[in-house]
């Protein structure tokens, strides 16, 4: 049987057009708050849950912020665009598009925290662009996202073959045809993300020393491996997690280093974990 394609999902979702302008942001370096601004204000649905999230407690600001240009002010460029993709990316985590809700929960919260993980780790290595590593770290299991809401009888026959085979998740893809990271690099392919957000999204269990941007991927590899070791939130695989040998080098990273970041993840967990909730409200009450 040749391996599962994409191409056999009818009704993929489209990327929304405010995602798709605000990823392409990222690729511009003369994109200004003022061009997020306009992008964001079209969108009635964002702009209300954008002011919601950087009212919350996480921000921590006197006055309330009434609009996007104030709150573009007073949190940041990058951070209103981070916090519009991941508004825009739960549209994808609604619950009524998945049998366990829970588990799509656990993995929202893993992704959060890797996109927290790659900021910290592109930000210490100088590897990457830490905007950048965040918006990879919030991606990076889209596939699983896709698996789970349009394939699930093919993603628990991977789960399935784990207990069976008593091998690992990544395994049981590979010997059934069918993984993640395929998916959601065709997913990025179909959304048409940028190249380098396609090689992170598609190799971030399977690096190599030849790929063309190794330093972000190995910032997404790693970033996977702190949420995981710290348990925040669930990706859904069981395997216990493993540093590729590539990835400090690739960052120009030693143990030490990847410590601190580890620690400086887990002093942030309380704040990720707020924001997630904070989150999943915003997104019960849409
Ligand atoms: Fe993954
Ligand atoms: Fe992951």
């Amino acid at each position: 049987m040749p391996p599962f394609s994409i191409k056999q999902i009818r009704s993929l979702p489209t990327l929304p057009n405010v995602m798709n302008q605000i990823i392409h942001t990222l690729d511009d370096p003369n994109s200004s708050a003022a061009d997020l601004e306009r992008i964001i204000r079209n969108d009635q649905a964002i702009t209300t849950k954008l002011l919601a999230v950087a009212n919350s407690a996480y921000y921590g600001f006197q006055h309330e912020i009434t609009t996007v240009r104030r709150a573009a002010v007073a949190v940041g460029f990058n951070e209103v665009r981070n916090i519009c993709l991941g508004l825009t990316l739960m549209g994808f985590l609604h619950p009524s598009t998945f049998a366990d809700r829970r588990a799509a929960e656990m993995l929202w919260l893993h992704s959060l925290a890797a996109s927290e993980a790659a900021r910290i780790l592109a930000l210490r290595s100088r590897a990457c662009e830490p905007s950048q590593a965040f918006t990879a770290g919030l991606l990076h299991d889209i596939g699983k996202v896709i698996m789970a809401a349009f394939v699930p009888d093919k993603a628990k026959s991977v789960l399935d073959y784990v207990s069976q085979e008593g091998c690992g998740y990544l395994e049981a893809e590979s010997a059934l045809e069918f993984s993640h990271e395929n998916m959601g690099r065709d997913l990025a392919g179909f959304w048409d993300l940028p190249p380098v957000l396609m090689q992170a999204i598609g190799r971030h269990h399977s690096l190599e020393k030849e790929m063309g941007h190794l330093p972000l991927v190995a910032v997404i590899h790693a970033a996977d491996f702190l949420a995981r070791d710290l348990a925040l939130g669930d990706s859904g695989n069981g395997d216990a997690p493993v540093l590729s040998p590539l990835a400090l080098p690739a960052m120009g990273m030693d143990l030490a280093a990847l410590d601190d970041c580890r620690r400086e993840l887990r002093d942030l967990a309380p704040k990720i974990r707020e924001q997630w909730e904070g989150m999943m409200q915003s997104r019960r009450r849409a």
